[in-house]
């Protein structure tokens, strides 16, 4: 696809994501980590703003607010002060008019400029790297709201229904498929981003791993699988978790993953319930858990007598895989049950750290502060979820957040040492 026509595809996507959204539930934030919709909105034309309209001196770009520069920076030092990010819901000016004028302005000058066909190759790059920022940015767009809307007591949906299961409940006797285990010869492996099509800069340089043979599960854990975890006390074993997720476990009083509730409290006896962007659901079995914290993934590996696999184990079988997979074009904003394939459905969380793979620089420059300086306390999660864009999504895509995270939906794919 041409780089207009993605342009006019992805921004239009955002706008279609917001659309079931009223300017109030536009405005909310009900947390540090989550950002209204308004800002994400703001915030991917900034990046177009800032780092290819206004970088043209000679492109006469003029920002309908100068402020702006300020208020939507979300962590590039390098361009200047920004408005604190706990703080964004209580940004009401500019209003959610003028942040959607905001976007045409923007989209007006940025078509204009790939119109003309006479861009840089270093333009063209940024603009690309603009759109797939934009889709992560859908992805937080669509968690953070789940976030907003579910932390709000009427439990709202964000969209409709998507099946049947919330009318006839979970079928409790249904049958898992066992989980079978696919061992893979160890040995000398290529990883990271090789070729042409986009990758962002943390995905290179592509470099030699050495893996030890080892088995990786052929679907995610599922939340009947999770169940069992509850049931026999994960959350009350202090020998299945690591030091720092004891302790939040026990601060945070976690009894289960984020979003479920039990009608009659307790460690996992009674009806389970689960917030989705459809509302409150009874909790499936048969379907991916999500909204686990890498924490809670990892004692689930432990109880289970396996471990998280590391990125690499991870990447060596994914490249072998057709990319497909429950993602967000399905509009169901939730795993299913029987998943369509090897991607999506939850990120799952490997055992990696992100740091910097041999040989890595960032870029210079403000971009270069987009991925690099983040190579510290994060961990690594892989294969995108039911909230990814699939046009987003490759073999080598490092996601990365703080172990505690649970907001956003990430799940849990079992290894073994073979
Ligand atoms: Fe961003």
């Amino acid at each position: 696809m041409r780089l207009l026509d993605q342009y006019r595809a992805v921004r239009a996507q955002t706008e279609a994501l917001a659309a079931p959204l009223s300017a109030e539930d536009q405005q909310v934030q009900s947390m540090p980590d989550a950002s209204p919709t308004k800002w994400h909105l703001a915030h991917t034309s900034w990046f177009f703003e800032t780092f290819v309209l206004s970088a043209d001196a000679a492109g006469g770009y003029r920002s309908p607010d100068s402020r702006y520069r300020m208020l939507f920076n979300s962590y590039y030092d390098t361009v200047g002060e920004r408005f604190d990010r706990a703080r964004r819901g209580t940004l009401s000016r500019p209003s959610l008019a003028e942040v959607r004028a905001y976007r045409l302005h923007v989209d007006d000058a940025a078509m204009r400029l790939l119109e003309k066909g006479n861009a840089s190759p270093p333009v063209l790059a940024t603009i690309e790297l603009g759109l797939h920022h934009e889709q992560q940015h859908q992805e937080l767009l669509l968690t953070d709201i789940k976030h907003a809307l579910g932390s709000n007591p009427l439990q709202p949906a964000y969209a409709a229904q998507w099946d049947s299961v919330a009318a006839r409940g979970p079928d409790s006797d249904a049958e898992h498929r066992p989980t079978t285990f696919r061992t893979f010869t160890g040995g000398v492996v290529w990883i990271g981003h090789e070729g042409t099509g986009f990758a962002f800069d943390n995905e290179g340089p592509r470099h030699k791993a050495f893996l030890r043979s080892f088995a990786l599960a052929d679907r995610l854990v599922t939340c009947g699988e999770y169940l069992r975890f509850i049931r026999d006390g994960g959350y009350r074993r202090p020998d299945l978790w690591l030091s720092d997720g004891w302790q939040l476990c026990q601060r945070e009083q976690w009894r289960a993953p984020l979003y479920w509730r039990s009608r009659q409290g307790g460690d996992g006896e009674g009806d389970w319930t689960s917030y989705t962007l459809a509302g409150p659901r009874p909790v499936d079995p048969l379907e991916p858990v999500v909204h686990v914290s890498y924490f809670e993934a990892d004692a689930f590996a432990r109880w289970a007598e396996a471990r998280l696999p590391t990125e690499e184990e991870w990447e060596r079988v994914a490249e072998e895989e057709p990319l497909l997979g429950n993602f967000v074009e399905s509009g169901r904003y939730h795993p299913a049950a029987r998943g369509g394939g090897f991607f999506g459905d939850a990120w799952i969380w490997t055992q990696s750290p992100y740091v910097a793979y041999p040989g890595y620089r960032a870029p210079a420059g403000a971009i270069g502060e987009y991925n690099g300086k983040f190579m510290c306390n994060q961990m690594v999660l892989r294969g995108g979820s039911c909230l990814t864009p699939a046009s987003h999504m490759r073999p080598s895509y490092r996601n990365f957040f703080p172990p505690a995270a649970r907001w956003q939906a990430s799940g849990i794919r079992l290894a073994r040492d073979a």
